[in-house]
């Protein structure tokens, strides 16, 4: 039995605003063990930031974490006063962010910005280790040492995206959730980091979470996969047990979205409807109405996870089925 670093327990994240109560995440439950990766997939506004940002505690002031308990390499995350939770965050855990490719200051030069992130942290080190340090980051990541000398604007969005990488390994994390890391690359790209970051995953023993809206990048990188529908866990299983035979029917429609597992690409969109209104109070099954397989019991109860055939399921046909 390997380690658990992280433990979400029934967390549930709500946004104030307008004064509307947006329901980002709910009940959400999932562990990851020492050295595995898990994925985090689910189409927009499903909560897959939500959730990152309440695992580092960088949530926005609209935010309420309602309900919930999260354990992040033995530290008791939501009750850590800020001052402990900065000595943490960027050390023992970090995360590289969605929108990241406008994270760094347009008008510095990378290696000073870099070289400031570390001081941050470790005040007590030396120019030469630090340019030492930055060096063989940049190596970590396949950059050529003069990307220190320039400014963001002259970088492509591969460079940028592997500085972003880079800044997130700074200071040696154990923990690290890659969010969106190569959505925003054209395939080549996205492909060259994913390979990257796998190797560099193996070789620092990271654990971690890799968020995307792509199966496909998930499912490369992860030993298992917790898939998101409007805030809620819907399936969570071994990355080979979602792809093989998924049993929710949300996760059913993400497979057969893949290009590998259909002759003709099926968009999702193929089922009708979308998202429902996080705003409302829910009393059924949220992907009730968008469901193939929805019965008018589907419309009257919200189904709780349970444990089927190896895996987590949240779906009162799917336990009838099997
Ligand atoms: N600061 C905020 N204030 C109010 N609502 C927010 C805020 N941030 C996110 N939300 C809402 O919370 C829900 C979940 O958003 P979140 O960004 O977590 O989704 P996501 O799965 O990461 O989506 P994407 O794939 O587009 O990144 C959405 O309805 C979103 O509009
Ligand atoms: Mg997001």
């Amino acid at each position: 039995m390997k380690n658990i670093v992280l433990d979400v327990q029934d967390l549930s994240v709500h946004y104030r605003i307008n004064k509307k109560v947006i329901r980002a995440v709910e009940d959400v439950s999932f562990k990851v063990e020492e050295g595995d990766f898990v994925g985090i997939v689910g189409e927009s506004g499903s909560g897959k930031s939500t959730l990152a940002h309440t695992i580092i505690r960088l949530l926005p002031t609209n935010a309420m974490v309602v309900s919930g308990r999260i354990e992040l390499l033995g530290y008791d995350v939501l009750s850590l006063g800020e001052e402990d939770m900065r000595k943490i965050r960027w050390k023992e855990f970090s995360m590289v962010f969605q929108k990241s490719l406008n994270a760094l200051s347009p008008v510095h030069k990378v290696g000073n910005q870099l070289a400031d992130a570390m001081k941050a942290h470790n005040p007590n080190l030396t120019e030469e280790e630090i340019i030492d340090r930055l060096k063989q980051l940049l190596r970590m990541v396949n950059l050529p040492e003069r990307v220190l000398k320039a400014y963001p604007h002259q970088l492509s969005g591969g460079m940028m995206q592997r500085i972003m990488i880079a800044l997130a390994l700074l200071n040696h994390p154990k923990f690290i959730i890659f969010d969106e890391a190569t959505t925003a690359l054209d395939v080549v790209t996205q492909g060259q980091i994913i390979e990257e970051i796998k190797s560099l995953v193996k070789s620092l023993s990271l654990t971690g979470l890799v968020i995307s809206h792509d199966l496909g990048v998930v499912s490369e990188l992860c030993d298992e996969i917790v898939v998101m529908y409007a805030g809620r866990l819907v399936e969570h299983g071994t990355t080979e047990q979602i792809l093989q035979q998924p049993l929710h029917p949300y996760t059913q429609g993400l497979v057969r979205s893949l290009p590998d597992f259909a002759q003709e690409k099926k968009k999702l969109s193929g089922i009708p409807g979308n998202l429902p209104d996080l705003s409302q109070p829910v009393h059924q099954c949220v992907f009730a109405p968008r469901c193939p397989i929805a019965t008018e019991e589907c419309f009257k109860t919200v189904p709780s996870t349970e444990e089927i055939d190896g895996r987590r399921v949240a779906c009162l046909k799917v336990g009838a089925r099997i």
